[in-house]
């Protein structure tokens, strides 16, 4: 469709799953794409997959916590590319813990991944967005900043990150920079599969459409976002999970009982990353 061709987009947490999965939909629309990780092997493989595969991509180090590192990729990016039109603020992590048990030095590990991360990202690309006359930023954020979640550490961090959103968006729209989440449901990554093959069997019988997602699946909404198509789409909460959110605790616990409860928890179906 031509709407990210000739783009300079920058991934973050690029190495696999949903990133890799978005780094590589915009790489075949067209758009040059940076895929940057904290595995630093994977995220080389990725973009080297890519670059043989599907389009434009190289592979920049960049932990997002160190404001250091964006300095030195956005100067980077901006030198070769010639200036930054998209953000992925895609790198996430989770941890499972309750709010009374939880290390805080581990939850304050999580808040500066998922929420100050995309942060610094923003702080750094807006002004090479600006003056390239705007942009666009997707910040994937979570189901889990919709309703409770079991990871309070997670869910706070994604809250905050959807709020993050809604402010950015209103102080870049003037410049031309679209800012939107996307709030994944139970996608098949690796992070999923932290969760263990149960709670991924209690997810396709709650979850309407009756599977988990693809990261192919969340990279396609996030590829739109990301694009021209969306030109007039800022500061929107768009939902990929089909249709979890929609059911109430009644609705899952009637699935859960119409399938068997026992029976879903001793599932042995296999969660494949
Ligand atoms: P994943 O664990 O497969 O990929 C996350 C990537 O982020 C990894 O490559 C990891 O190395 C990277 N990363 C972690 N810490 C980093 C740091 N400090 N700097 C740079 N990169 C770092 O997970 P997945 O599922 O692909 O998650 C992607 C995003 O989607 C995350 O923000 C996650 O919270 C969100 N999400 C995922 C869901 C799912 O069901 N898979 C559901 C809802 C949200």
């Amino acid at each position: 469709m031509n709407a990210v061709k000739g783009k300079v987009a920058i991934v973050t947490g690029a190495a696999r799953g949903i990133g890799a999965a978005t780094a590589g939909w915009l790489a075949r629309e067209g758009a040059t794409v940076i895929v940057t990780d904290v595995l630093h092997d994977a995220g080389t493989a990725t973009a080297e997959r890519i670059g043989r595969d599907e389009g434009r991509a190289a592979y920049l180090p960049l932990d997002v916590t160190d404001e250091a590192a964006w300095a030195t990729v956005v100067t980077e990016v901006s030198r070769v590319h010639d200036g930054i039109d998209i953000l992925v603020n895609n790198a996430g992590v989770n941890l499972s813990a309750g709010v009374l048990d939880v290390d805080l030095a581990a939850a304050d590990r999580v808040l500066r991944v998922n929420l100050i991360g995309p942060w610094l990202g923003m702080r750094a690309v807006v002004p090479y967005m600006r003056a390239r006359g705007g942009g666009a930023i997707v910040n994937v954020v979570s189901g889990a900043a919709l309703t409770a979640s079991p990871s309070p550490a997670y869910g706070a961090s994604k809250w905050a990150l959807r709020g993050l959103t809604y402010t950015a968006a209103q102080e870049f729209g003037p410049s031309g920079i679209r800012v939107n989440a996307v709030h994944p449901g139970a996608i098949r990554t690796d992070m999923a599969a932290m969760a263990g093959r149960a709670v991924a069997a209690a997810f396709e019988v709650v979850t309407p459409s009756r599977r988990l997602g693809t990261p192919d699946e969340a990279a396609a909404v996030i590829g739109f976002l990301s694009s021209d198509a969306a030109a007039f789409v800022n500061g929107a909460d768009v939902v990929i999970d089909g249709g979890f959110l929609t059911g109430s605790p009644m609705v899952a616990i009637t699935a859960l009982k119409d399938t068997g409860c026992g029976q879903v928890l001793d599932s042995t179906r296999e969660v494949r990353p």
